[in-house]
């Protein structure tokens, strides 16, 4: 879409009501999409900014069953709270709606039938996992077994959470029912499904082709490898009974899948937005003239560029115009993760920083700021308290914040509180240069705007701030009020010259606050009332404008912006989050010992020889061990296999000191397909075995023997 649109409806992912959502999910989904619906706003375009929660999938009760209670508690109780969290976060959906809405259930239920009269779905019998003592089929994640891909043994039907890889149940090895604990069985069952592989010819070109200049490389890299591994044919129904139901008499316990529900709560969300405000919801959907743009994180890809589109096109409404998924933000050196209690909630940021007593607004933005500065918009980032600290004190306070502080003091000082006048006959090289870029910062920061760069939008903004301070250092006001006649008045020369910094960098200050206010919008607000200027002077247009506060006007004290982020309270934070990896660490410990003692690992199935002979088990020595940065669980090694040393990278950090371990023989599986961990390519892997504490033991052959040496 080249020219400007007559609309824009954007959307950030909906997130699954099932539990606390932490930054990883902010920055990926939220943070981006808001900065650029505010950006849009300020351009007084139309934009409706939609959101709510995903209630539905079988994520809400397996969330129920671990806290005792029903589906129906679980998302109105996190419903509510992750509503609250953005909007402490000043995250500003125009609706934030949910998939339990009755409108909600009635549009899904209009779009699968649509699809369904006019033919565009197959029905299909198939054999499904099916728990015989649970008496119900198994939703994909109901069903756990090894990963056909890393090995990982708790891998979910629907996606191995070590590895990444997404699955379907029939490649698990060895299932198991979660339900009974139990290994399933196939049953015959009905499903619909979505053939893609029709619409193959229509994907090419609409995203290799149209769109192969405007959508980021990781998002079309992605949909590239999908199409190019062959589009299969993705059911639509699930056997489950929570969900929008199968609007049709042959389908009596399914549901539509989560899948083909929450996109299209996308659509349900923007008509009860419509209906709140006297509004027509259909343009936002039918008009080619809307520009349509979903904020997800990587993991949402498919359904948002494949999936969702496809269903989109069939229905004849119009498509997202761009995609821009970010990637995932890792915390002090490892992934976030829930399971293992390694992230940083918003609620848990807002409770120790927002709502504590000096915290308030400005600590929004501040986690606004750094999270900013971090997206992960082409590779991972990554998220440490430290640098939080940095960011927060040495350009928030020490860039941002002491221009506007010292401009305020200043013209407080000076020029008697008031914008004093700029004197054109005396402007010198400084001054133009100034004012210079203060005409081009708007331009500069829209093209990253309007190209989905956030962080370098926000650095333009920040460099703005910067050339501020070194123009005041350059001009010394300060210095110049010193030049006193023999009434100790300042000399008229030397006020025409203060005048003139001060006047530049007052203008300097109301085009920050218009740049910032995307961004930081409560900063923004802050300055707006210290300017003691009216909201509508932070119109986008009005950027790289001299003449925001006219002469003569006079201005509020300074305010304090931001606040500096103490050394103890990063020392908190951290504590915190490795009492927490201990906590959950324990726990899975205590049941692993309770698990061992009533009964042992569950025997895998049978395999004949040849699957064994496959394994190319060989001796080693291990020469050298390291602990690899900013990863607690993983070692380096080098094992001198006797043909070649190789680089083996392994979990077991916690369990061994580096030094113990070398010129230990053990075994190695030297034919795994290498794998990169933490940028290094792990080349094998050594076998281990479990105590009954859990701890791990190497397994070594019982007399030294030459290395290279097979196993089997
Ligand atoms: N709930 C999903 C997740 O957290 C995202 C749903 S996005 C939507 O991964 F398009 F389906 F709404
Ligand atoms: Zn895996």
């Amino acid at each position: 879409m080249n020219k400007q649109p007559k609309r824009y409806l954007i959307t950030s992912a909906l997130p699954y009501a099932n539990g606390y959502k932490h930054i990883g999910h902010l920055a990926g989904a939220y943070i981006p999409a808001d900065i650029y619906v505010r950006y849009l706003r300020a351009q007084k375009r139309d934009v409706v900014y939609i959101c709510g929660s995903d209630e539905h999938g079988t994520a809400i009760p397996i969330q129920a069953t671990k806290e005792g209670t029903t589906p129906q508690a679980i998302i109105d109780k996190y419903h509510e709270i992750i509503k609250q969290n953005f909007a402490d976060l000043s995250i500003s959906f125009d609706i934030y709606d949910r998939t339990s809405n009755p409108i909600h259930h009635e549009t899904t239920q209009e779009f699968f039938t649509y699809l369904n009269d006019r033919g565009e779905l197959e029905v299909k019998e198939t054999e499904q996992y099916y728990d015989e003592e649970a008496q119900t089929f198994l939703a994909d994640r109901y069903i756990k077994g090894t990963c056909p891909n890393c090995g990982f043994e708790s891998a979910y039907g629907d996606q191995c959470e070590r590895c990444g890889k997404a699955l379907s149940p029939d490649e698990l090895i060895n299932p198991v029912s979660t339900l009974s604990g139990k290994p399933p069985v196939k049953r015959r069952t009905k499903h619909w499904y979505l053939p893609l592989n029709k619409h193959e010819a229509w994907l090419r070109n609409w995203i290799l082709n149209e769109h192969q200049n405007d959508w980021k490389t990781n998002v079309l890299g992605q949909c590239k490898s999908w199409i190019d591994g062959g589009l299969q044919p993705r059911a639509v129904t699930r056997d489950l009974d929570w969900g929008v139901k199968v609007p049709l008499p042959d389908a009596k316990g399914k549901v539509l899948y989560v899948w083909f529900d929450a996109p299209i709560g996308y659509i349900s969300a923007t008509k009860q937005w419509a209906l709140n405000n006297g509004k027509d919801w259909e343009p936002y959907w039918k008009d080619k003239d809307t520009k349509l743009v979903h904020f997800v994180g990587k993991d949402n890809i498919v359904f948002h560029c494949i999936i969702f589109p496809v269903m989109l096109h069939l229905h004849g409404y119009i498509v997202p115009d761009n995609i821009p998924a970010n990637e995932f933000m890792n915390l002090e050196g490892d992934k976030m993760s829930t399971s293992r209690n390694w992230k940083l909630d918003m609620q848990d940021y807002i409770d120790d920083f927002i709502k504590k007593e000096n915290g308030g607004p400005q600590l929004a933005d501040a986690l606004r700021y750094y999270l900013t500065t971090i997206l992960p918009e082409t590779k991972d980032s990554e998220f440490t308290w430290k640098g939080f600290q940095d960011a927060v004190n040495g350009e928030l306070v020490a860039i941002f914040g002491n221009f506007i502080n010292r401009t305020f003091v200043l013209m407080h000082k000076l020029t008697h509180g008031k914008v004093p006048k700029f004197h054109n006959d005396i402007a010198d090289d400084k001054d133009k240069a100034m004012i210079e870029e203060i005409k081009k910062a708007k331009t500069t920061v829209e093209t990253f705007l309007e190209e989905y760069k956030f962080r370098d939008a926000l650095f333009a903004v920040i460099d703005l701030a910067r050339s501020g301070n070194k123009y005041m250092q350059e001009k010394e006001p300060w210095i110049k009020a010193k030049q006193v006649d023999a009434n100790g008045k300042v000399t008229e020369e030397a006020q025409a010259l203060i005048d003139n910094c001060l006047h530049v960098c007052l203008q300097l200050s109301a085009n920050l606050a218009i740049l910032i206010n995307p961004f930081l919008p409560n900063t923004a607000k802050k300055m707006l009332h210290m300017m003691k200027v009216v909201e509508k002077m932070l119109d986008w247009e009005n950027a790289g404008s001299l003449k925001l506060l006219s002469v003569g006007y006079s201005l509020r004290a300074p305010e304090l912006l931001f606040r500096k982020i103490e050394d103890a309270e990063v020392q908190y934070q951290v504590d915190k989050l490795k009492k927490g990896l201990e906590a959950s660490a324990n726990g899975k410990q205590q049941t692993a010992v309770e698990e061992t003692a009533s009964n042992f690992e569950e025997l895998k199935s049978e395999i004949v020889y040849d699957d064994f002979a496959k394994l190319d088990l060989r001796i080693g020595t291990i020469t050298a061990a390291e602990k690899v940065e900013k990863a607690d669980k993983l070692l380096k090694l080098q094992v001198d296999l006797g043909f070649e040393t190789r680089t083996i990278v392994s979990g077991i950090a916690q369990h061994f000191s580096p030094e113990s371990l070398v010129n230990k023989q053990v075994i190695v599986v030297v034919n795994l397909a290498p794998r990169k961990m933490r940028g290094i390519e792990s080349q094998g892997m050594i076998l281990t075995a479990e105590q009954p504490d859990g701890k791990l033991i190497l397994v070594n052959p019982d007399a030294a023997t030459f290395n290279g040496s097979t196993v089997r």
